[in-house]
């Protein structure tokens, strides 16, 4: 399977799986509190996924048990949802999840500040965060895949964090893993140029100390290796010949950047 270019009947179908998953981001989100355990949210997420309608898409995908990956302070991703897991004040909490809406897939993750957070902690969440947005600035057609890589991994590098090399984002669209790969740093060529019509999962996995990270024996759950703390940002992006459309964007950050 090769790059693929969506119709624009199938550009809605993804923008309206978008914007569904962009909801259930919002609610899930505001959900977190100390005291609940992470398989209270994936129980929650699980949900409001199916009261939209949708199917959750990680649920039973390459045998991952839960709709909602939960991943806190120094796992990176696809923690499994455990009721013995109980979240505490301070923690940071990465919510991954996606979901299908007439054959189309759409996959985000944030990470979320439980309470009162470190001060590191909140400035590795923003800066992840921004990096993701360093990137799309060339997830335009014309540009080349790797120029989003580059810059993501650049701008993490220069504040000393580790850019999580063993993990990577993704085309989507009726697969929730389509072509191409996506690396969150910098490599030797540009990569394919970018064409309108492309869906991508553009997700910097950013780590307070080295890159390097670890599999647990349950075969999912990736921490750190030197057990920093680790912050993920998601979201599906249309590319287009002008600026991108972010189709996951929640409402409430659609309103803060347009303050900017
Ligand atoms: N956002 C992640 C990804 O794109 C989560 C999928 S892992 C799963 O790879 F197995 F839980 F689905
Ligand atoms: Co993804």
């Amino acid at each position: 399977m090769s790059v693929t270019i969506k119709s624009a009947r199938e550009i809605e179908l993804m923008r309206a799986a978008g914007k569904i998953l962009a909801k259930v981001h919002q609610e899930l989100g505001h959900e977190i509190k100390p005291g609940m355990s992470t398989w209270d949210i994936d129980h929650l997420g699980e949900e409001m996924i199916r009261d939209y309608g949708c199917v959750p898409n990680f649920l039973h995908y390459q045998g991952y048990p839960a709709s909602v990956c939960v991943s806190v302070n120094d796992e990176v991703v696809h923690g499994i949802p455990n009721k013995k897991h109980i979240i505490q004040e301070g923690d940071i909490v990465s919510l991954d999840m996606g979901l299908i809406y007439k054959g189309y897939h759409s996959d985000a993750a944030r990470t979320h500040g439980v309470g009162e957070v470190s001060k590191e902690a909140a400035a590795l969440m923003e800066r992840t965060r921004q990096s993701f947005f360093e990137g799309i600035r060339f997830a335009k057609e014309g540009k080349h895949l790797y120029d989003i890589s580059a810059a993501i991994g650049d701008y993490a590098e220069s504040f000393g964090y580790g850019v999580v090399y063993d993990l990577v984002g993704h085309g989507i669209g009726t697969h929730l893993h389509e072509e191409p790969e996506i690396p969150n740093f910098r490599q030797r060529r540009r990569g394919i140029r970018l064409k309108s019509g492309m869906t991508l999962a553009i997700e910097p996995m950013i780590n307070a100390g080295t890159p390097d990270v670890v599999w647990m024996d349950d075969e999912w759950t990736v921490v750190t290796a030197d057990g920093s703390l680790s912050a993920h940002y998601e979201n599906t992006v249309l590319i287009t010949d002008g600026e991108p459309k972010i189709l996951t964007l929640t409402e409430e950050e659609k309103e803060c950047s347009s303050q900017l």
